[in-house]
């Protein structure tokens, strides 16, 4: 079986312009434009890049964005200060402190100090919480753009086997629970588990968030199995820079029946979500109806 390739670059696309109109209608009718707050303390060159790309895209789409760059020694208590002031305003709709944050600072009282509506990354334990137990939240990005990646792919996912490799905060465990939210039978594995590779082999869906480059073979990958591949691993091969994904893609694309690539699979989805996030947020802080198909 050689594999369809599920195209993250263009799904991101197509979400950004479903955002862009929903975002003109709001302002139209409603004279409400969305506002998105980026949080970037100190100058680590990944978030630098990654926070550039945000209020770009938030732009782009109509929203406003509001960027905070604060030096590396800013104070926990003066980090608390501006979030309280983001959380009092109300042209701000979405509030996003880039992770990691230095060392110095506490960063779950961080995360925990956003106001849950307006948490648009859904990592505030509030959210954690509402997502757990299956009621309205914010959810996580990058799930949220696997998931929507897998309902467009299947249709229904109910009954399906899934494995989601990884148990982070802000991708496997809200992945699961988004998995299980959508009726499909879930195991969470990760470093410890045993025999990997025959838990991998009975899944219909893999989602593979270890941080592992090609950690996962091809022959792991059962036959017409979906593979969501959110790893970005920079690796160098022949002497060159390239980034590869937690899944060997060229093995794994002859079994599978769908698969996301590396790049332009699932990393432009999670900026699309986080617009689509901040879009949400503004309905619901307005009393309007939340748009169709960019929310769990
Ligand atoms: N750093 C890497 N990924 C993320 C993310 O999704 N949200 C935030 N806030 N920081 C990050």
């Amino acid at each position: 079986m050689v594999a369809q390739v599920i195209d993250g670059k263009a799904f991101a696309a197509k979400v950004r312009a479903q955002v862009a109109d929903q975002v003109g209608k709001l302002k139209e009718e409603n004279g409400i434009t969305p506002g998105l707050a980026v949080v970037l303390v100190g100058e680590d060159p990944a978030s630098q890049v990654y926070v550039r790309s945000k209020g770009k895209q938030t732009v782009e789409v109509g929203m406003n964005s509001y960027e905070h760059k604060l030096d590396a020694e800013t104070t926990e208590e003066d980090l608390l200060a501006l979030i309280a002031k983001l959380n009092n305003d109300p042209d701000v709709h979405g509030i996003l402190v880039q992770l990691p944050l230095p060392k110095h600072l506490n960063e779950d009282l961080v995360i925990n100090s956003i106001d849950p509506a307006k948490d648009v990354d859904g990592f505030h334990i509030s959210n954690v919480g509402l997502l757990g137990t299956g009621q309205k939240s914010m959810v996580p990005c990058t799930p949220l753009g696997c998931l929507m990646m897998l309902r467009d792919y299947h249709g229904s996912l109910s009954g399906m086997d899934a494995v989601v490799i990884g148990r982070s905060n802000i991708v496997g465990k809200p992945m699961a629970q988004l998995l299980l939210g959508d009726s499909c039978t879930v195991t969470i594995a990760h470093s410890r588990t045993k025999d990997l590779p025959d838990v991998v082999r009975r899944a219909d869906i893999v989602v593979a968030a270890v941080g592992r480059p090609e950690m996962v073979p091809g022959d792991w990958i059962k036959e017409g199995a979906t593979v969501i591949d959110v790893g970005i691993n920079r690796i160098e091969r022949d002497g060159k820079n390239k980034l590869v994904g937690d899944v060997d893609y060229a093995s794994a694309a002859e079994r599978a029946g769908a698969i996301t690539p590396v790049p332009g699979g699932v990393g432009p989805m999670t900026i699309a979500c986080l617009l689509a996030n901040t879009l949400t947020a503004c309905c619901r802080a307005n009393g309007l109806t939340e748009p169709e198909g960019l929310t769990a």
